[in-house]
């Protein structure tokens, strides 16, 4: 039997075997691993399913892919914890620049390999007393000419630089393309290194803002200057900023959707259930924010799973990248270019100037979510996350290591965000959406409803080509007060996507019929959202797990003492081959 087929035949198993709960978000099951693009040597197919060593022959393959990495967890009798998975495990290394291969070919062949030096510095941070910089919202600065002035002199100072200089803008557009699009093999394996759909998502987009900040204010010899962010989850804030669609501006990128330019207002939930009133639309957008900030309250919900040394990639994206942050990339991009550049495909995202105010406001998420009750809102103390490390350009062209520990506090970094006002802390009602509240099923009937039941999902992976229903087991029922703020009830959906074409579904539990509500509606748990990384991944999967939260819709939906969910997979873009469910099940986490 080929390896592959062992792999994915005792996939299945991992939800089926009583493991401590961390190990799956330490260690998501992967049935196989692709090769980046990069180093396909042309070919189309998925080329290898281990970890075999590189051409660099002095360092040892160190590599163990999911499946061995949980073998030796199940091995050691489920006895996985911080020390026993730790010795087999290590933080993610800085990538080595002298072999980034050609990331992409997209059109023309795109290589997005950075500048090659032997130097490289520790990062430093700011003294304790220099400039405190302030990121204002994008809305509430447009009228303020100096710093729009400011900003778009320092943009156009960086398109000048010249090509070569790490610090010119297309340069600084490549270092995202090369962390994202298999330019990068992690340092002794044969694994891609990978920023998204992981732990990493955060911390390296909030260095990579820090350093892209810095070389602006360096440019226009402006210690204060900092970066605008897009404050899409504010109603003012939810068309695309004024100061980035003035043809006349370097701030101006012509790769963008012609229909969505303001006063269009984005649908950060991308539901497609048509909003009859612009209001309506942003309750819709509060309750999305609601959902993906407040309701995820555990840092693997809300950052995503785990990512160390000999990882395959992407192994889950945490709840605020899958959405609005992938929802916010696709609407932005050009349908019309292929595959919606600039925004909408990630080796291209960072040629717009707004991908970095729309992280800007990714990154103050990250800021507010630990303010926001609840214990387990913390971030990661696992080293693995800590000392994960990367390599950036500074202002002075000097290659800096930073690691994810030094990224935490952004006041050591020396920059905060501006206070708005933030609507969608609150929990959402759901008398926006198309039905009334008097047509709302009651509690009683929604719970009857669940007790008829769908098959389980089985052990045979399927298709999305339209809607999935499966009765799934709960692991505990009726828990108490105290164990549900200790510990989440997760629904735990492992697939397999294509990551050459955006792709995303929804999750309800417990509907009967079709009558599938918008974003507010309780029965509404989340969605999956995948952004393609570039056309020479064609072809190729990842595997992942995307877990949601279900304390909180179980109590709405009066489902608290059931022994099992109904949950419904409603396929929404990307059908058929593009996605894939291989398992569901119920787990009891942080
Ligand atoms: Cu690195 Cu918004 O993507």
């Amino acid at each position: 039997m080929p390896l592959s087929t062992i792999i994915s035949s005792t996939y299945p198993s991992v939800f089926s075997t009583k493991i401590n709960p961390l190990s799956l978000s330490k260690n998501p099951p992967q049935s196989t691993t692709y090769l980046p693009s990069c180093i396909r040597s042309g070919r189309d197919e998925p080329s290898n399913k281990v970890n075999k060593p590189i051409t660099k022959s002095s360092k040892p393959d160190k590599s163990l892919n999911n499946l061995d990495r949980r073998d030796v967890l199940l091995g050691l009798g489920g006895l996985y914890g911080a020390t026993l998975g730790r010795a087999e495990a290590a933080p993610i290394t800085p990538p080595d620049f002298t072999t980034c291969k050609t990331a992409t070919d997209d059109g023309p062949p795109t290589y997005c390999c950075p500048p090659n030096t032997d130097k490289i510095k520790q990062f430093v941070f700011p003294s304790s007393s220099s400039t405190m910089r302030q990121r204002k919202a994008a809305h509430l600065v447009t009228k303020d000419m100096e710093y729009v002035e400011k900003y778009n002199k320092a943009v156009s100072l960086m398109k000048q630089l010249p090509d070569s200089d790490p610090r010119n803008f297309t340069q600084q557009a490549n270092v995202h393309c090369a962390y994202c699009d298999g330019a990068y093999t992690q340092d002794g394996y044969t694994v891609e290194l990978q920023v998204h759909a992981s732990w990493l998502f955060f911390p390296w987009h909030r260095w990579y803002l820090y350093f892209y900040e810095r070389i602006l204010a360096k440019l226009i010899d402006d210690e204060t200057f900092a970066l605008p962010f897009w404050n899409w989850d504010s109603a003012q804030g939810m068309t695309i900023p004024h100061m980035f669609v003035d043809k006349t501006s370097a701030l101006y990128n012509s790769l963008r959707d012609a229909s969505h330019q303001p006063p269009t207002i984005i649908d950060l939930g991308s539901s497609t259930t048509s909003y009859s009133t612009d209001q309506e639309l942003i309750h819709s957008n509060y309750a999305t924010m609601y959902k993906q900030v407040v309701q995820k309250a555990t840092p693997s919900l809300f950052f995503g799973a785990a990512y160390s040394a000999g990882s395959t990639a992407e192994p889950g994206a945490g709840s605020v990248e899958n959405v609005p942050h992938n929802i916010v990339h696709k609407w932005t991009g050009d349908p019309n270019s292929p595959n919606g550049q600039d925004m909408g495909i990630l080796y291209s995202a960072a040629r717009d100037p707004v991908f970095f105010a729309h992280h800007g406001n990714v990154d103050r998420l990250w800021t507010i979510w630990k303010t926001l009750p609840g214990k387990n809102r913390k971030d990661f103390t696992d080293t693995d996350y800590l000392d994960a490390s990367f390599l950036f350009y500074d202002e002075n062209a000097e290659l800096v290591q930073v690691k994810v520990s030094d990224a935490l506090d952004p006041s050591k970094l020396r920059y905060g965000y501006q206070e708005v006002e933030i609507l969608w802390k609150t929990k959402p009602t759901t008398t926006t959406t198309a039905t009334t509240t008097s047509m709302l099923p009651t509690k009683k009937a929604l719970a009857e409803t669940s007790k008829k039941k769908a098959g389980e999902f089985g052990s045979n992976p399927r298709q999305l080509g339209s809607i999935i229903r499966a009765t799934v087991k709960r692991p505990k029922k009726s828990r108490s007060k105290v164990e549900k703020e200790n510990e989440e009830e997760i629904l735990v959906v492992n697939l397999e996507l294509s990551r050459d074409e955006f792709v995303k579904f929804d999750v309800y539990i417990n509907v009967e019929g079709e009558k599938f509500g918008g974003p507010a509606s309780s029965n509404f748990i989340g969605s999956s959202v995948h952004l393609p990384h570039s056309n020479v991944m064609k072809n190729m999967k990842v595997n992942t797990l995307l877990r949601l939260p279900l304390n909180e819709a179980l109590e709405d939906l009066g489902a608290e003492g059931d022994d099992d969910v109904e949950v419904i997979i409603v396929p929404k873009a990307g059908k058929g081959e593009k996605i894939t469910i291989k398992g569901i099940k119920i787990e009891i986490g942080v």
